[in-house]
């Protein structure tokens, strides 16, 4: 009797901790005050105040004044863009910037949706909120937030924003997009404090989509924009009905991971490993190491003394530009390096570009946004370990920083709905291919609806 008592206990035991395990791990967070000073007493202001891009005269010929006062030095011969942007080409850029290109049109095209600010955590936060325009009766629309990266801004979804609210095909599903600001970036207010990191942005993103009136939504992200709707998608799961993503680097390397980089050139069908996977991995990790080294300079800046290099692009607008189109070259393809013109205008026009570049000069945000990296070098971070239980897709671009395998994506995101292999693309593939990108998110998303 007695040991058929204890065996049940332990039965009992066993189904408790396997219950307890397959638990949803949640992401804890608290809420923060990042605005000067102590929080007001009267509680939040939770009104939203529509909003409008716009400079002054006096700010443009402001700006016109410093770029005529930059200092050219010529570029070693034979460099292209091996010692960084290359400073004869960025003459001519920015000639086309002082004498032709057109802010005032942009600010239009800029305003096109309509922008918003509210208040969170003492923080004004700006988005973009674009509805359909023509929404037959009785269609809902899919609630969808798309969150950008450094050194891009809500800009980089201009592109996809019509194909998504308003598609020519229609089997496709109708979004309802909102593309925020991260603070810090663009026109969201700087956080005050020290410690705003990608969780804090995600727990004010979510209070922006339940102020919006939102109960369940999708989020697609890259760069920051990938670990901050991951940690949305950590800390409201039942919120966050899909998450669609274009980058996601190991944020923990566990020892199947490491196995797998040592062995799986030798044995790919081990772990999963496709001849792309191989390809893109290999030939050789020395490679990829040395590679790592020489595109990661920023980053350790920025995640070190991010105010001292920041004052001095903030005071030349010819050295943000330098700063932030070097990454558009680079990021999306390596080889355009080896071109005189850093391969700028193969993949983007220098409107589009410049247009992103003043994003950062007329808002100032360039040492916010740096500073950013800094707040997220943490080496315990504990969502870095959590898996993710929200329904994932992820697009994967052959020119992206850094190849993920399915098998890595899978090992975070438990349940990987969708994983594709896009025909063309690098690290700013919203911006650079908005119709792929585009499609993928449709096709991800229709495989969660059918799910339901
Ligand atoms: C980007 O540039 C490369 C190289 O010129 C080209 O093969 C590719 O098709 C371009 N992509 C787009 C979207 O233009
Ligand atoms: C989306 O699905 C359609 C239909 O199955 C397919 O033709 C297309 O290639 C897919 N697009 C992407 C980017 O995955």
């Amino acid at each position: 009797m007695f040991i058929e008592v204890l065996l049940g206990l332990v039965i009992a035991g066993l189904i408790f901790i396997l219950v307890q395990r397959s638990k949803t791990q949640v992401l804890k967070t608290e809420d923060g005050w990042w605005g000067v000073g102590a929080p007001p007493d009267d509680g939040e202001d939770l009104t939203i105040r529509p909003y409008r891009v716009s400079t002054s005269d006096k700010e443009l010929e402001d700006l016109y004044m410093r770029i005529d006062q930059t200092r050219p030095i010529p570029s070693l011969e034979d460099s292209q863009f091996n010692y960084g942007f290359n400073s004869q080409y960025l003459q001519k850029v920015v000639s086309y910037w002082r004498n032709d290109f057109d802010w005032r049109r942009q600010v239009d095209k800029l305003n096109q949706y309509p922008h918003f600010k509210t208040n969170i955590e003492g923080i004004d936060v700006h988005y973009v909120h674009v509805k359909p325009k023509n929404l037959p009766e009785g269609t809902s629309t899919i609630p969808l937030i798309m969150v950008h990266g450094w050194p891009g801004s809500f800009y980089e979804f201009y592109g996809m924003i019509p194909l998504l609210t308003e598609p020519s095909d229609a089997d496709d599903l109708v979004f309802e997009v909102v593309c925020p600001s991260i603070p810090g970036y663009g026109f969201s207010e700087a956080p005050q404090k020290k410690g705003f990191d990608s969780v804090c942005a995600a727990r004010i993103f979510h209070k922006l989509m339940k102020r919006l009136g939102f109960q369940q939504f999708y989020a697609h992200g890259g760069d920051w924009g990938w670990l901050v709707t991951t940690n949305m998608a950590q800390m409201e799961p039942k919120i966050v009905k899909g998450l669609h993503l274009n980058f996601a680097p190991p944020s923990k390397p566990g020892l199947p991971m490491v196995l797998s980089i040592m062995l799986g050139r030798r044995f790919p069908k081990l772990f999963g490993f496709t001849d792309i996977d191989v390809k893109r991995l290999y030939p050789c990790m020395e490679k990829l190491v040395v590679e790592t080294m020489k595109e990661s300079g920023y980053m350790h800046i920025q995640a070190t003394k991010p105010d001292t290099v920041g004052r001095g692009l903030n005071d030349s607008p010819v050295g943000l530009a330098a700063y932030i189109m070097e990454k558009f070259s680079t990021w999306t393809n390596h080889d355009f390096r080896n071109l005189e013109d850093g391969g700028l205008t193969r993949n983007f026009s220098l409107d589009d570009l410049l247009t992103n570049v003043m994003i950062y000069w007329t808002s100032g945000c360039i040492i916010s946004s740096m500073r950013f990296y800094k707040e997220n070098f943490g080496f315990d971070q504990p969502h870095a370990k959590m898996p993710v239980h929200v329904p994932t897709g992820y697009a994967c671009f052959p020119n992206e920083l850094m190849h993920t395998p399915k098998l890595w994506v899978e090992q975070k995101y438990r349940k990987l709905k969708t994983f594709t292999l896009m025909a063309r693309g690098g690290h700013f593939a919203a911006m650079e291919e908005p119709q792929l990108m585009a499609q993928d998110l449709q096709n991800f998303t229709k495989a969660v609806e059918r799910k339901k």
